[in-house]
């Protein structure tokens, strides 16, 4: 008695606080209804691989291509039941999803269901609380109890009895926002929900179940940060795909006032691949079709944005205009220029972004506005005016937070600071990001360098720089910010943003210097995946002479004459990644290029059936990038021909990971001379054991395996799972000590193998005999 009411209350107020949304923008802007608009989302059991080490756009290019993939669609209030074949049963469940896919509107379309009565009743409970809020307890110490009472006032009369016979789902959502770190190794056990400990280790303790063993916990991340909880703790997880083409052009319908608008917004949308891809994030859907939109319905003429530069420089011009229009109406002078006041707090934001954009900070507080001279009441009336560019969040406590409204304008925001920068000569900030002294160049933009060697402008060294340092970057953070640094250098970006760069200097030498450059980066350590960003590149800079002679040469009769440089490997990888065919073959070797060209040709891997890749001068960085073009859609390789290169065993131990993925489906995998040891060996067994593994040929002719080696592999083929039918030992020094374990492999049962072949080794009589044996054995089925 009494609890009924308190919970009653309770989902009253989750109902007023979920049913209207604001999408991407703060409290001033305009609201809707979440069931108006809410666009079902694309919610997979499982995620891809390499989700937290890939840049979130590179993997969005991928993803774009994973509709094919047999996932099990889930829908957002199926989230806790189990799937008709399982068995189990589904207490934590774990949602990952890129920045802007919707898993916040997931959590609240989730919440709104259950607080309207329409799902999940037998739940009597739900808690929704962020990581955002829970930051702002820092290190206080609160009882899980005592935490509900100060999110949730109305949960006062909630005490710890009454908690217990509740069946109550806890949902965190934006671990990725989280400044606390969750550390599972901790051994602190807390199971009362009175005892007070710190939110970190409440939330372990909730998640491994010590404290209320019966609750259901969701939680959402990015894939970046979602590694930090073990996967043994989680029962399901899921990703959040964001929208498929259907889904996409249901978003436009909804949102545009009318059929022909919405039909003119997702034809041109089509027309452009990359932003048709970026479409699948709803929060880019957004951005496009508020600039679309724009443009559509008002006078204006020109082209409508097609680069991704041109488009954000266009919705930073939407959205400065929409404030205008908000406080001054009737005053629209120069609908299309920025005013003195907006550049200088664009400026603001813009070295905000960039001095986070290195550490991967995305959320802000009052003390990091300050340190960029941005004071918070600027920031409020910013945030009321300009309102979809900067999102204010005000939470318990009455502290704020800030952020962007998605990771890619804050990108944006960045590269435009950067080049604010450069034509202020502000060559100390430049030096701190690109650790490099500009003093030399510490003049007014008309002069050049001292030598007048006028090809060659500070432009193009910081073009290059900063080039070379996202180059350098691991998992490609600084991808977005370089691709939009050479969009911003082209005349009708600048012209758009009108004063917000500082006075340029245009000469069509400096742009043609700059193409030039990118066409002519080389280097043999960069991996495959960031040297498409050259591409992309160039694609911002409006040069599309690359793209072009690739299209020639992929219709082209006799493809061996023509050379192809490291750039148009670059793009023909983008293009067969990108292909809606799979191709049959991949043969390195038939494409006339230099090495590091072929190396750069590795991602089209992911699009073909046959991948022959030998004697490439592939190394460890190759086989990493291989891996993870492999492991995010491993569905169409069959054939993997990897022979003579130095590969290494760290190389193979990547390529493994790939092996045991379930979608795996590879026949063939040839692996001789690779400079290989028995430690590439413990790699294999273990993929060769996992279920269910399809290799059915496997060369490892000319390593140096050893007799160890061999044990190892032979204890796999004792697996049920193990269906190898072709083993290639050839020269790998083996003794007559393997063939005792070969002969014990012959004689399981099933044995698979029907072709061993062991020239080359030192295996004597004495083996020979041992192998004999085994071939007397029913079960053994050697044919050669
Ligand atoms: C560079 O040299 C050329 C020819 O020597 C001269 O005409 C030009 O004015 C010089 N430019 C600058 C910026 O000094
Ligand atoms: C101009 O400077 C660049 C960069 O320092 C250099 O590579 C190029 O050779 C120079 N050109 C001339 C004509 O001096
Ligand atoms: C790139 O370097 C390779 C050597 O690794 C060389 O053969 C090739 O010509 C270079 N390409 C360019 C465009 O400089
Ligand atoms: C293609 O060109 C290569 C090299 O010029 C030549 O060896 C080959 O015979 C040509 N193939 C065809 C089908 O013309
Ligand atoms: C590679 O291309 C060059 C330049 O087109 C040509 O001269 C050469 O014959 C080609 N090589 C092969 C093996 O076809």
């Amino acid at each position: 008695s009494g609890l009924q009411e308190v919970l009653d209350e309770h989902k009253i107020s989750l109902r007023r606080r979920c049913e209207r949304v604001t999408e991407g923008t703060d409290g001033t802007g305009s609201e809707t209804l979440l069931n108006r608009i809410y666009t079902e989302l694309y919610i997979t059991e499982g995620q891809s691989e390499e989700v937290n080490t890939q840049h979130e756009v590179r993997q969005l290019e991928k993803a774009s291509k994973m509709e094919t993939l047999h996932d099990t669609p889930i829908k957002c209030h199926d989230i806790f039941k189990a799937l008709p074949d399982q068995q189990r049963r589904i207490r934590v469940v774990l949602t990952n999803g890129v920045a802007g896919v919707g898993k916040t509107f997931s959590v609240q379309k989730f919440t709104l269901d259950w607080a309207e009565g329409s799902e999940n009743q037998d739940i009597s409970l739900l808690v929704l609380l962020s990581f955002r809020e829970l930051n702002l307890i820092k290190e206080k110490k609160y009882s899980l109890l005592r935490l509900l009472h100060v999110f949730h006032p109305t949960l006062k009369k909630v005490t710890a009895e009454k908690l217990a016979v509740c069946k109550v789902l806890f949902i965190f959502d934006g671990l990725d926002e989280s400044r606390l770190s969750l550390d599972f190794r901790n051994r602190e056990v807390v199971s009362d929900v009175s005892q007070k400990s710190s939110v970190n280790v409440l939330l372990t303790n909730l998640i491994q179940g010590n404290l209320l063993p019966s609750a259901l916990v969701w939680i959402t991340s990015r894939p970046a940060a979602a590694n930090q909880i073990p996967p043994a703790c989680v029962d399901r997880v899921t990703e959040v795909r964001g929208f498929t083409d259907a889904q996409k052009e249901e978003y436009f319908r909804r949102r545009a006032s009318d059929e022909e608008l919405s039909r003119r917004i997702i034809s041109h949308i089509k027309t452009s691949r990359s932003l048709h891809i970026m479409c699948q994030i709803p929060v880019f859907c957004w951005i496009s079709a508020t600039v679309l939109e724009h443009m559509l319905t008002t006078e204006q003429r020109g082209e409508l944005p097609k680069t991704l530069t041109d488009l954000y420089s266009h919705f930073l011009l939407v959205q400065t205009k929409r404030k205008k229009h908000k406080y001054d109406e009737g005053h629209e002078t120069s609908p299309q220029e920025l005013t003195k006041a907006d550049r200088k707090v664009l400026r603001k934001l813009g070295r905000l972004a960039f001095k986070h954009l290195e550490k991967g900070n995305i959320m802000f507080y009052q003390e990091d506005l300050e340190q960029c001279g941005l004071d918070v009441t600027e920031a409020l009336v910013y945030s009321g005016v300009c309102t979809e560019i900067f999102k204010r969040e005000s939470v318990i406590f009455q502290k704020t937070v800030y952020c962007f409204v998605h990771l890619s304008i804050q990108e944006f925001l960045a590269a435009v600071y950067m080049f604010h920068c450069y034509t202020e000569r502000k060559t100390r900030e430049l030096r701190t990001f690109l650790g490099k002294d500009y003093k030399y160049w510490d003049s007014k933009p008309s002069k050049h360098f001292g030598n007048n060697n006028s090809s060659y402008t500070f432009l193009n060294v910081l073009l290059s720089d900063a080039m070379e340092k996202s180059l350098q970057s691991k998992n490609g953070h600084l991808d977005l910010f370089v691709r939009f640094l050479h969009g911003l250098s082209l005349e009708s970006n600048q012209r758009l943003l009108g004063g917000l760069l500082g006075q340029t200097e245009n000469r069509p030498e400096i742009i043609q210097r700059a193409i030039n450059n990118l066409k002519e980066m080389n280097r043999s350590y960069i991996s495959p995946d960031r040297s498409i960003n050259i591409f992309h590149c160039l694609m911002e800079m409006n040069d599309r002479s690359v793209h072009q002679e690739i299209q020639e040469f992929l219709k082209s009769e006799n493809r061996s004459e023509k050379r192809l440089s490291e750039i148009h490997c670059s793009a023909l990888a983008y293009v067969l990644q990108m292909s809606e065919e799979v191709l049959d073959e991949l043969d390195l070797k038939k494409y006339n290029t230099s090495e590091e060209g072929r190396r750069r040709l590795i991602p089209a891997v992911w699009n073909c059936r046959k991948a022959v890749l030998s004697s490439c001068s592939l190394s460890e960085i190759s086989c990493a990038s291989l891996a993870s073009a492999l492991k995010s859609n491993p569905s169409h390789l069959r054939h993997l021909d990897l022979s003579v290169n130095k590969l290494q065993d760290s190389g193979v131990k990547l390529l493994c990971g790939f092996l045991e993925s379930p979608q795996c489906r590879l026949k063939t995998l040839r692996l001789s001379s690779c400079s290989l040891s028995e430690i590439s060996c413990a790699s294999l067994a273990s993929a060769l054991k996992s279920n269910p593994s399809h290799l059915r040929y496997l060369d490892l002719w000319g390593n140096n395996l050893q007799d160890s080696g061999v044990k190892l592999l032979c204890g796999s083929l004792e697996s049920p799972h193990c269906r190898l039918e072709t083993l290639r030992l050839s020269s790998c020094r083996l003794s007559e000590i393997s063939c005792v374990s070969l002969a014990s492999a012959l004689k399981s049962n099933p044995s698979h193998l029907r072709h061993l072949d062991l020239s080359g080794n030192k295996l004597q009589d004495s083996g020979v005999k041992l192998l004999c044996g085994s071939l007397e054995s029913p079960h053994c089925r050697l044919e050669t």
